[in-house]
């Protein structure tokens, strides 16, 4: 069945990069187009795209923008190696960003002859890849709902999040196209509203039920029995299954794990980074105190308070009932069933 999937963040058309600007939305739907990398890393950093798969696509178009530029100059490989670092350091936690960054160098490294080709395929590649990762987790995630249900999600694991379809929402796509899903509750995701803004207008767009919940009400929801399934993305899984997702993910997985919820993370292998032990060396991102003093530009925040911003929380996996890769399901994940599914690809 060819599921749905209307809502495209990434566009390149061979020399600019084309982002939609997630901060705008749902008011606003304005694309943004980018000729080089530092306005790419920029645009990472500033949350124009944003969601683990999204930005690693997005850097490696930047990685092609800057060798597109700079090539034929004398210093050509020291520089774009400047501005694969920046592109590397727009932010912490989402693996996929060093990883896609990684690839871009490799790149670089084996095709002296014609590294703008290189690149430019890779970025291409990597973009595609990331559909058809998409595509299957969906797949294989909806396989795993029983019977038809209501779903909460947290954050946008959408096709906002990633080159197009989304993680946990592709899972949800495809899980309502099969009719198993009657109903999505959406967290709001404070402090960015990624719930609210994104996720309810990226689901709206494809007809798919919406219920919007604050962060604070998924207990009880889950409690009204209101929820079948908890189903999110994810920014990094460590080696032994830990998973860095976006702040309050950790608290739905108590609470779905207390309330006999299940819990599944939809995560291509892009994102499982073998060299994090566990969840404790993931790096969490603290961004600006601003970001929860206000809402859409008003500050409503007690003049004079501290704030303490950490954007990503890690769940242990032992709350973890399902990771869906695009190369197959691991229930309960551990370390041995992730070396083994890495492994096998
Ligand atoms: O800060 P954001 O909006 O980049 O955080 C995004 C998330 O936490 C997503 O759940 C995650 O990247 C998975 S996206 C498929």
């Amino acid at each position: 069945m060819k599921t749905k999937s209307t809502v495209q963040a990434i566009r390149w058309n061979g020399e600019s990069l084309f982002l939609l600007d997630q901060r705008l939305l749902p008011n606003a739907v304005v694309e943004i187009e980018l000729g080089d990398a530092i306005s790419v890393a920029a645009a990472i950093r500033d949350m124009v795209v944003r969601g683990a798969p999204a930005i690693g696509v997005a850097a490696a178009y930047g990685g092609a923008l800057s060798v597109a530029q700079h090539l034929g100059s004398a210093n050509w490989r020291a520089a774009v190696e400047a501005e694969l670092q920046v592109l590397e350091q727009a932010r912490p936690t989402a693996v996929n960003l060093a990883w896609a960054v990684a690839q871009v160098r490799e790149q670089i490294d084996l095709n002296a002859d014609d590294p703008l080709h290189a690149v430019r395929n890779l970025a291409e590649q990597i973009h595609a890849d990331d559909v058809a990762a998409n595509r299957r987790m969906g797949e294989l995630g909806a396989a795993l709902i029983e019977q038809r249900c209501q779903v909460l999600t947290h954050c946008n694991a959408g096709a906002l999040a990633t080159a197009g379809y989304g993680t946990a929402l592709g899972v949800i796509r495809s899980a309502y196209a099969a009719g198993k899903i009657e109903r999505v509750f959406a967290d709001e995701t404070r402090p960015w509203l990624q719930g609210s803004r994104l996720t309810a207008w990226e689901l709206l767009q494809d007809d798919i039920p919406v219920t919007l919940i604050a962060d604070g009400a998924a207990t009880w929801a889950m409690r009204q029995g209101e929820i079948r399934w908890v189903i999110v993305g994810a920014d990094r899984v460590a080696a032994n299954g830990d998973v860095a997702n976006k702040i309050g993910t950790y608290s739905v997985a108590v609470s779905a794990r207390h309330h006999g919820v299940r819990f599944m993370v939809a995560a291509p292998t892009s994102t499982i980074d073998v060299n994090c032990p566990n969840g404790d060396a993931i790096p969490i991102e603290q961004r600006d105190a601003e970001e929860l003093f206000g809402l859409a530009g008003v500050r409503h925040a007690a003049p004079g308070a501290h704030a303490w911003n950490p954007v990503f929380d890690v769940t242990p996996a032992a709350l973890v009932d399902a990771l869906v890769t695009e190369k197959g399901v691991i229930m309960n994940p551990d370390s041995a069933q992730i070396a083994a599914l890495l492994a096998s690809a």
